[in-house]
């Protein structure tokens, strides 16, 4: 054992519950031996909205930590050991924006709902709530869009394209009623004609790490592994997702595997850390592999020297806190997330 290793353990012992370690599955392994709880943005969310503990370090990307700090009471105190792990994603819709596109959607679509991926700001989820929307993650998307859908209301999701195309499709949406916003243009490049023919208004934005698989890397596996099953990410490209053995959120991975019966070869088209988790764990029962190699820059920015710092002088500068007119009405659209 190290000795940066023994000393994290050493503060969490001295913590005991007055502290908790979330740790998303794309973390490494040498962080995740840290964390309390181990899971996906949603299971995280639920973790820290349930926790009492007055301090919580979050390791994973900046979005996450907000909402667990909107999640949290004031006097709880959010931390990430490095502040500077953003999601670019998240980054591709900022609230002037959105707010922009949502005045340009009203006149021409009748009644729209937004409902915004956690991977977003929580200036956006600020917005979604006011307006009396609900947040996803990948693990409820079909959920959330079902309840927005049966109240006889337009989607307009954000920010990923796939995975906003994926779940509308999913739901038995065609094509040509998801319609594409792209954020770059003005009035994202639409028509008042395709706002009225549109169930559902997808904005343009996505994840670099999910959109590196694509249908050559499918057919290859197929032609060289005809056995070998393939699940991918639903923030991958519909091409790729329409033509796999399955796809789902990270715990609908986690899930596949371990439902896969024993001597299965499986290519795994997520963030890889997770894949070589997976592999590392399932070793003696299943062939688990990358479709292709993709790390998330981001996720490996956190690591034991910066957990240890921050547990050991708790720096303002690693504090995540939401302004609270902010965090009211993002938690909203949250908690409506949370109740679903
Ligand atoms: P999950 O919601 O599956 O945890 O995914 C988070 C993420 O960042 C996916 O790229
Ligand atoms: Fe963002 Fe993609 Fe990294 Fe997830 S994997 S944190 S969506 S960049």
């Amino acid at each position: 054992m190290t000795d940066i290793h023994a000393d994290i353990e050493a503060i969490r012992r001295e913590q005991g519950s007055r502290l908790l370690v979330l740790g998303h599955h794309y973390q490494s392994p040498a962080v995740l031996r840290h964390a309390d709880v181990i899971g996906d943005s949603l299971e995280l969310a639920r973790s820290a909205a349930a926790s009492t503990a007055g301090r919580i370090v979050f390791c994973g990307v900046h979005f996450m930590a907000e909402s667990a700090d909107i999640l949290t009471t004031p006097d709880q105190l959010v931390y990430m050991p490095e502040t500077g792990a953003g999601c670019p994603m998240a980054e591709m819709a900022d609230d002037y924006q959105v707010e922009k596109a949502w005045r340009f959607l009203q006149p021409h679509g009748g009644s729209f709902l937004p409902v915004v991926y956690v991977n977003s700001s929580a200036r956006v989820k600020a917005f979604c709530g006011r307006n009396g929307g609900s947040a996803c993650t990948s693990s409820n998307a079909a959920k959330v869009f079902q309840w927005g859908l049966a109240q006889n209301r337009k989607i307009f999701f954000l920010p990923d394209i796939h995975l906003g195309t994926n779940s509308a499709h999913d739901l038995g949406i065609p094509d040509d009623r998801i319609v594409i916003y792209d954020y770059r243009q003005p009035n994202g490049g639409l028509t008042p004609a395709d706002v009225e023919r549109a169930t559902v208004i997808v904005w343009g934005g996505f994840c670099p790490i999910h959109v590196a698989f694509t249908v050559d890397q499918v057919r290859e596996i197929r032609s060289r592994w005809p056995a070998a099953k393939i699940i991918v990410h639903p923030e991958s490209p519909k091409e790729v997702v329409r033509i796999v053995d399955a796809h789902g959120s990270t715990a609908q991975i986690i899930k596949y595997v371990q439902q896969a019966p024993d001597g299965s070869t499986i290519f795994i088209g997520t963030e890889s850390q997770l894949v070589k988790r997976l592999a590392a764990e399932n070793q003696d029962r299943l062939t688990l592999k990358p479709l292709h190699a993709s790390f998330c820059p981001n996720m490996a920015k956190t690591n034991e020297p910066n957990l240890l710092r921050v547990l050991r002088d708790w720096p303002d500068r690693n504090r995540v806190s939401v302004p609270s007119n902010v965090a009211a009405e993002a938690r909203s659209c949250l908690e409506r997330m949370l109740a679903l």
